[in-house]
């Protein structure tokens, strides 16, 4: 078989493209992300398409999913063609609301290290970034979170 000349690509050709090392695509493997065509003189081949399978894991990565995610939603796509439009559509609408949240986690974080600033108290009890929403009083009185810290 040459791969080169059909809609295969050996391992070496996914690396190339993909940009990913071939410990990564078998670890992808291992984890049921992608698989193999098959292969050829020892050598793992792979259909083409898993080239669009592998943006979709590193777009996915990219907005924080975790590789347990991705497999759920690799899981909703058949495995032997490329996403359609309409799966990544599908797939990917739901994460505007977690970048969304990432976004509000953050200024969150921005508004807080500007309190800090010029404080430098760091107190596990009123410091905002130490302490969001007060969460440590909800634990109890005293130093919960250094408690916790120096048990863990
Ligand atoms: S260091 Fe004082 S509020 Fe954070």
């Amino acid at each position: 078989m040459t791969p080169h000349k059909t809609d295969r690509l050996h391992i070496t050709q996914v690396c190339q493209r993909s940009g990913l090392t071939a410990a990564t695509l078998r670890f992808y493997e291992e984890q049921g992300l992608i698989q193999p065509a098959g292969r050829d003189g020892g050598k793992r081949i792979y259909h083409r398409h898993v080239l669009r399978r592998l943006a979709f894991i590193a777009a996915a990565q990219r907005v924080g999913l975790s590789l347990a995610e991705i497999s759920t939603a690799l899981a909703t796509m058949p495995a032997d063609h490329a996403p359609t439009p309409a799966d990544w559509n599908r797939l990917s609408e739901p994460w505007k609301q977690r970048v969304d949240e990432a976004i509000t986690g953050l200024q969150n974080l921005r508004t807080s290290l500007d309190e800090c600033i010029g404080c430098g108290c760091l107190s596990m009890r009123t410091c905002s970034i130490l302490n969001p929403d007060d969460e440590a009083a909800a634990e109890g009185t005293g130093p919960r979170w250094l408690r916790r810290t120096r048990n863990q």
